[in-house]
């Protein structure tokens, strides 16, 4: 029982850190801390402060991941690494990525504390940027961690014309350090990420935890379409070259073909205006489209169809219209038998097997590409998420610190 209480204790600590980190943030009154701005960079040195407290040997890479190791008395162990990040999107929730960091370095602390001869390193680490809301590439952090950062992504510019590069040097990190910062493929274990489920299944269910089977792919698109600009007063509507009512009319089309898929997401997050004045016909917009399923041809069938429909309302429209993959991520499977011994866990905890399929993206995306994964999902209030009124609450991680103590001394047994 005392445990229980133990683990309870140890929630309730992790909620304090939470909202400490979520009023650091850009915009008062709501938690916004994009890649690279003054906020992330004093959240991860929070982060950074709390990891060396826990007893982590601490530092902040190139890219601005905070990383804490607790180190093997093996020095030729392989590596477990658990994680999540610490970037968010705007008026974000508080628990979406940094719920994930700090109980992995709460299950870290525990494990250095204890007796225990640890036979793997740990890794803890924060991702810098998992959202992608200021360059539009997500995973930039994790993918330094695997060594698939591609370079070309250093020019890539934000809404201000900052490059990435420019960006990253905030954190005393150059280019040429990025190669350095990643793990070897042969020095992973396996990787452990814990976080908010995101959906309502759980809260449905009445469950405070699950495991993630599969993870859906996604593809991010920008589109540009060319009208031409004109008087709102004297253009007769047969004339006219209006972007935005083509774009209406695809954001509409969209929506409508997503609805007749049973297994597909389209999101039009983002629609701009530039130049835009109430007297003036808008002569360009630029939308972005989210599109994902966990079946890989369904989302290239998709993509494909959407690029046809926008393409033939903009033709019909006289309008250009010029369709960008921003990025693109295939659907991935966990990793049995590693997520096994997560199950195992689950059951040890006494709750129910019950697995889901993650409609969001998370670093453990392209982890998968060099290392096996195991993600647990965590109820959050009503499945809400991207928005301030997430939350999560304290039995609910106390539940999942014990699946997570579990699931380390199930490794930690199995490699001894
Ligand atoms: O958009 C996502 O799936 C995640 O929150 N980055
Ligand atoms: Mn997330
Ligand atoms: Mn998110």
């Amino acid at each position: 029982m005392t445990e229980k209480f133990h683990q309870y204790t140890r929630a309730k600590a992790i909620v304090q850190q939470i909202e400490q980190l979520a009023a650091i943030t850009e915009q008062s009154g709501c938690v916004t801390r994009r890649y690279g701005s003054p906020a992330f960079v004093e959240g991860a040195h929070l982060v950074a402060q709390w990891m060396q407290e826990a007893g982590l040997q601490t530092r902040i890479d190139a890219i601005g991941n905070v990383r804490g190791r607790l180190v093997s008395p093996n020095p030729h162990a392989k590596t477990l690494v658990m994680a999540s990040h610490i970037d968010t999107v705007i008026n974000a929730g508080k628990y979406d990525g940094p719920l994930g960091v700090l109980m992995g370095i709460d299950v870290a602390k525990q494990i250095g504390q204890s007796t225990i001869l640890l036979p793997f390193h740990i890794e803890i680490i924060a991702f810098a940027d998992e959202e992608g809301v200021r360059f539009h590439t997500t995973f930039l952090g994790s993918q330094v961690v695997t060594g698939a950062f591609n370079p070309q992504l250093l020019a890539k510019q934000d809404a201000d014309g900052i490059t990435l590069q420019q960006a990253m040097s905030v954190f005393g990190g150059t280019a040429a350090d990025l190669p350095n910062e990643a793990i070897p493929a042969n020095d992973w274990l396996g990787y452990f990420e814990m976080h908010i489920e995101q959906g309502p299944v759980l809260d449905n269910r009445n469950l405070p935890v699950a495991w993630v089977s599969d993870i859906a792919g996604q593809k991010r698109i920008l589109v540009h379409l060319t009208g031409f600009a004109g008087h709102a007063g004297t253009v007769p509507m047969s004339m006219r070259q209006d972007a935005l009512c083509a774009a209406a009319e695809m954001v509409v089309a969209i929506e409508k073909f997503a609805l007749q898929q049973p297994n597909l997401v389209a999101t039009v997050g983002t629609l701009q205006i530039p130049q835009s004045a109430s007297n003036v016909i808008p002569g360009n917009v630029h939308f972005s489209i989210d599109l994902r399923s966990n079946e890989p041809d369904l989302l290239a069938n998709a993509y494909q169809q959407l690029q046809q429909l926008c393409t033939h309302i903009a033709q019909l429209r006289n309008i250009a219209c010029n369709w960008q993959l921003v990025q693109h991520t295939a659907p991935v499977a966990a990793h049995a038998p590693f997520t096994q011994l997560l199950q195992q866990a689950i059951a040890q905890a006494g709750f129910p097997d019950v697995s889901l399929v993650s409609g969001a993206g998370h670093d453990a995306v392209p982890i998968s590409q060099v290392a096996p994964i195991a993600m647990l999902f965590i109820r959050c209030y009503k499945g809400i998420s991207h928005h301030p009124d997430e939350n999560c609450n304290d039995s609910d991680i106390a539940a999942a610190l014990q699946v997570a103590d579990n699931f380390l001394y199930l490794l930690i047994e199995q490699h001894t």
